[in-house]
Protein backbone atom coordinates (compact mmCIF):
# COMPACT_ATOMS: atom_id res chain seq x y z
CA UNK A 1 0.00 0.00 0.00
CA UNK A 2 1.10 3.39 -0.71
CA UNK A 3 1.67 5.99 2.03
CA UNK A 4 -1.85 8.16 2.58
CA UNK A 5 -1.18 12.04 2.78
CA UNK A 6 -3.62 13.74 4.93
CA UNK A 7 -2.75 17.36 4.80
CA UNK A 8 -3.84 19.45 8.41
CA UNK A 9 -5.99 22.58 7.61
CA UNK A 10 -4.76 23.74 10.63
CA UNK A 11 -2.13 25.70 8.21
CA UNK A 12 -5.11 26.69 5.63
CA UNK A 13 -6.65 29.92 5.63
CA UNK A 14 -9.04 29.62 8.48
CA UNK A 15 -11.38 32.07 6.62
CA UNK A 16 -11.54 30.39 3.47
CA UNK A 17 -11.54 26.51 4.15
CA UNK A 18 -14.29 25.18 2.01
CA UNK A 19 -11.85 26.49 -0.92
CA UNK A 20 -8.87 25.32 0.66
CA UNK A 21 -10.14 22.14 0.67
CA UNK A 22 -11.28 21.99 -2.50
CA UNK A 23 -7.96 23.21 -3.67
CA UNK A 24 -6.07 20.51 -1.40
CA UNK A 25 -7.95 17.69 -2.44
CA UNK A 26 -7.45 18.74 -5.92
CA UNK A 27 -3.74 18.79 -5.69
CA UNK A 28 -3.85 15.53 -4.53
CA UNK A 29 -4.33 14.50 -1.13
CA UNK A 30 -5.66 11.44 0.12
CA UNK A 31 -7.38 12.91 3.40
CA UNK A 32 -8.34 15.94 4.84
CA UNK A 33 -7.14 16.40 8.87
CA UNK A 34 -9.13 18.73 11.11
CA UNK A 35 -7.49 19.27 14.45
CA UNK A 36 -9.93 20.21 17.21
CA UNK A 37 -7.88 21.96 20.35
CA UNK A 38 -9.85 23.18 23.56
CA UNK A 39 -7.20 25.10 24.86
CA UNK A 40 -7.08 22.88 27.84
CA UNK A 41 -5.81 19.27 26.61
CA UNK A 42 -3.64 21.45 24.67
CA UNK A 43 -2.30 25.48 24.76
CA UNK A 44 -4.30 26.54 21.59
CA UNK A 45 -7.49 27.25 20.59
CA UNK A 46 -8.96 25.77 16.71
CA UNK A 47 -12.92 24.95 16.27
CA UNK A 48 -15.43 22.41 17.48
CA UNK A 49 -18.22 20.93 15.96
CA UNK A 50 -20.51 22.80 13.85
CA UNK A 51 -17.57 24.21 11.53
CA UNK A 52 -16.64 20.53 11.30
CA UNK A 53 -19.82 19.82 10.06
CA UNK A 54 -19.77 23.22 7.76
CA UNK A 55 -16.59 22.10 5.88
CA UNK A 56 -17.71 18.15 6.03
CA UNK A 57 -19.42 19.11 2.85
CA UNK A 58 -16.30 20.27 1.01
CA UNK A 59 -14.89 16.89 1.91
CA UNK A 60 -14.63 14.64 -0.84
CA UNK A 61 -11.88 12.19 0.16
CA UNK A 62 -11.67 11.27 4.13
CA UNK A 63 -12.24 13.59 7.37
CA UNK A 64 -9.86 12.92 9.82
CA UNK A 65 -10.84 14.64 12.92
CA UNK A 66 -8.19 14.11 15.59
CA UNK A 67 -9.64 15.53 18.91
CA UNK A 68 -6.81 17.28 21.37
CA UNK A 69 -9.52 17.97 24.08
CA UNK A 70 -10.67 16.91 27.15
CA UNK A 71 -13.04 15.71 28.37
CA UNK A 72 -13.78 13.71 24.71
CA UNK A 73 -17.24 12.05 25.88
CA UNK A 74 -19.01 14.97 25.93
CA UNK A 75 -18.65 15.65 22.43
CA UNK A 76 -18.52 12.21 20.25
CA UNK A 77 -21.90 12.77 19.11
CA UNK A 78 -21.39 15.89 17.99
CA UNK A 79 -18.63 15.12 16.08
CA UNK A 80 -20.11 11.83 14.66
CA UNK A 81 -23.00 14.21 13.45
CA UNK A 82 -20.82 16.61 12.10
CA UNK A 83 -19.59 13.69 9.76
CA UNK A 84 -16.18 12.29 11.47
CA UNK A 85 -15.16 9.26 9.11
CA UNK A 86 -11.86 8.43 11.28
CA UNK A 87 -12.53 10.33 14.82
CA UNK A 88 -8.99 10.38 17.55
CA UNK A 89 -8.87 10.63 20.80
CA UNK A 90 -6.00 11.12 23.45
CA UNK A 91 -5.14 8.17 25.29
CA UNK A 92 -4.07 11.30 27.75
CA UNK A 93 -6.73 13.09 27.36
CA UNK A 94 -8.47 10.67 30.60
CA UNK A 95 -8.92 7.54 32.78
CA UNK A 96 -11.18 5.93 30.45
CA UNK A 97 -9.93 5.36 26.96
CA UNK A 98 -11.55 1.97 26.69
CA UNK A 99 -15.36 3.55 26.91
CA UNK A 100 -14.31 6.54 25.21
CA UNK A 101 -12.94 4.10 21.95
CA UNK A 102 -16.30 2.13 22.01
CA UNK A 103 -18.32 5.10 22.15
CA UNK A 104 -16.55 6.36 19.16
CA UNK A 105 -17.65 3.18 17.48
CA UNK A 106 -20.95 3.15 18.82
CA UNK A 107 -21.31 6.82 17.38
CA UNK A 108 -20.78 4.97 13.95
CA UNK A 109 -16.97 6.47 13.54
CA UNK A 110 -13.86 4.68 12.74
CA UNK A 111 -12.09 5.12 16.15
CA UNK A 112 -8.55 6.39 16.70
CA UNK A 113 -6.39 6.58 19.55
CA UNK A 114 -3.15 9.37 19.78
CA UNK A 115 0.03 9.55 21.55
CA UNK A 116 2.08 12.45 23.07
CA UNK A 117 5.70 12.03 22.22
CA UNK A 118 5.98 11.50 26.27
CA UNK A 119 3.64 8.65 26.14
CA UNK A 120 5.19 5.11 25.87
CA UNK A 121 3.27 2.36 23.10
CA UNK A 122 2.26 0.49 26.04
CA UNK A 123 0.18 2.85 26.94
CA UNK A 124 -2.29 1.45 24.11
CA UNK A 125 -1.56 -2.11 23.75
CA UNK A 126 -4.93 -3.18 25.45
CA UNK A 127 -6.88 -0.91 23.40
CA UNK A 128 -5.27 -2.22 19.93
CA UNK A 129 -8.40 -4.52 19.14
CA UNK A 130 -10.82 -1.33 19.67
CA UNK A 131 -9.30 1.08 16.96
CA UNK A 132 -9.03 2.02 13.29
CA UNK A 133 -5.96 4.24 13.47
CA UNK A 134 -3.05 5.06 16.08
CA UNK A 135 -1.29 8.05 15.95
CA UNK A 136 1.94 8.90 16.88
CA UNK A 137 2.49 12.47 17.60
CA UNK A 138 5.93 13.74 16.30
CA UNK A 139 5.73 17.07 17.77
CA UNK A 140 4.24 18.08 21.20
CA UNK A 141 0.17 18.67 20.20
CA UNK A 142 -1.14 22.49 20.17
CA UNK A 143 0.90 24.03 17.32
CA UNK A 144 1.74 23.54 13.42
CA UNK A 145 4.99 24.16 11.91
CA UNK A 146 7.22 22.72 15.25
CA UNK A 147 10.60 20.44 14.69
CA UNK A 148 10.20 17.27 14.44
CA UNK A 149 10.60 14.26 17.62
CA UNK A 150 11.88 11.31 16.46
CA UNK A 151 9.59 8.24 17.13
CA UNK A 152 10.60 5.78 14.45
CA UNK A 153 11.45 3.38 17.51
CA UNK A 154 7.73 3.93 19.17
CA UNK A 155 6.37 3.02 15.69
CA UNK A 156 8.37 -0.03 15.28
CA UNK A 157 7.56 -0.91 18.64
CA UNK A 158 3.55 -0.65 17.49
CA UNK A 159 4.04 -2.23 14.12
CA UNK A 160 4.91 -5.27 16.41
CA UNK A 161 2.00 -4.86 19.02
CA UNK A 162 -0.45 -4.22 16.43
CA UNK A 163 0.56 -7.77 14.46
CA UNK A 164 -1.70 -8.03 11.61
CA UNK A 165 -4.91 -6.26 13.05
CA UNK A 166 -5.79 -3.90 10.36
CA UNK A 167 -4.71 -0.74 12.12
CA UNK A 168 -3.25 2.15 10.57
CA UNK A 169 -0.44 4.28 12.10
CA UNK A 170 -0.53 7.87 11.55
CA UNK A 171 2.20 10.30 12.03
CA UNK A 172 1.42 13.72 13.23
CA UNK A 173 3.84 16.86 13.46
CA UNK A 174 7.11 17.81 11.42
CA UNK A 175 6.27 15.64 8.08
CA UNK A 176 9.07 17.24 5.45
CA UNK A 177 10.12 14.73 2.58
CA UNK A 178 13.24 14.96 4.87
CA UNK A 179 11.59 13.52 8.03
CA UNK A 180 9.07 11.26 6.35
CA UNK A 181 11.13 8.56 5.32
CA UNK A 182 12.43 6.66 7.94
CA UNK A 183 8.87 6.76 9.96
CA UNK A 184 7.42 5.16 6.66
CA UNK A 185 10.14 2.43 6.72
CA UNK A 186 9.57 1.75 10.59
CA UNK A 187 6.13 1.16 9.30
CA UNK A 188 3.84 4.37 8.80
CA UNK A 189 0.60 3.93 6.95
CA UNK A 190 -0.78 7.91 6.89
CA UNK A 191 1.40 11.37 7.31
CA UNK A 192 0.04 13.68 8.41
CA UNK A 193 1.40 17.78 6.96
CA UNK A 194 0.52 21.04 7.94
CA UNK A 195 2.74 23.47 7.22
CA UNK A 196 4.87 21.44 4.58
CA UNK A 197 2.04 20.83 2.62
CA UNK A 198 0.20 24.81 2.31
CA UNK A 199 3.36 26.86 2.32
CA UNK A 200 4.59 28.61 -0.53
CA UNK A 201 0.86 27.93 -1.79
CA UNK A 202 -3.02 29.37 -1.85
CA UNK A 203 -6.37 29.16 -3.01
CA UNK A 204 -5.71 31.54 -5.82
CA UNK A 205 -2.22 29.73 -6.58
CA UNK A 206 -3.02 25.75 -5.23
CA UNK A 207 0.13 24.43 -7.55
CA UNK A 208 2.64 24.48 -4.71
CA UNK A 209 -0.01 22.17 -3.05
CA UNK A 210 0.45 19.35 -5.64
CA UNK A 211 4.46 20.05 -5.45
CA UNK A 212 4.89 19.93 -1.83
CA UNK A 213 2.36 16.54 -2.05
CA UNK A 214 4.37 15.04 -4.70
CA UNK A 215 7.42 15.89 -2.72
CA UNK A 216 6.56 13.92 0.41
CA UNK A 217 5.48 11.17 -1.76
CA UNK A 218 8.82 10.95 -3.95
CA UNK A 219 10.84 10.94 -0.50
CA UNK A 220 9.13 7.98 0.77
CA UNK A 221 9.15 6.09 -2.60
CA UNK A 222 12.58 7.09 -3.11
C1 LIG B 1 -0.43 19.60 15.97
C2 LIG B 1 -1.47 19.07 15.02
C3 LIG B 1 -0.94 18.74 13.69
C4 LIG B 1 -0.38 19.93 12.95
C5 LIG B 1 0.76 19.45 12.14
O1 LIG B 1 -0.95 19.69 17.24
O2 LIG B 1 -2.09 17.90 15.54
O3 LIG B 1 -1.90 18.06 12.89
O4 LIG B 1 -1.29 20.56 12.11
O5 LIG B 1 1.37 20.56 11.57
P1 LIG B 1 2.82 20.48 10.91
O6 LIG B 1 2.73 19.49 9.78
O7 LIG B 1 3.03 21.88 10.44
O8 LIG B 1 3.78 20.03 11.98
ZN1 LIG C 1 -3.34 16.62 14.16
Amino acid sequence: MSVIIAPSILSADFADFGREIQAVEAQGADWVHVDVMDGHFVPNLTFGPPLVKAIRRHIHTVMDVHLMIAPVDPYIDAFAEAGADYLTAHVEAGPHIHRTLQAIRAAGCKPGVALNPGTPASAVAEVLGLVDLVCVMTVNPGFGGQSYIDMTAKVAELRRLIGDRPVLIEIDGGMTPATAPAIVRAGADVLVAGSAVFKGGSVDNPAPYGANIRAIRDAVAG
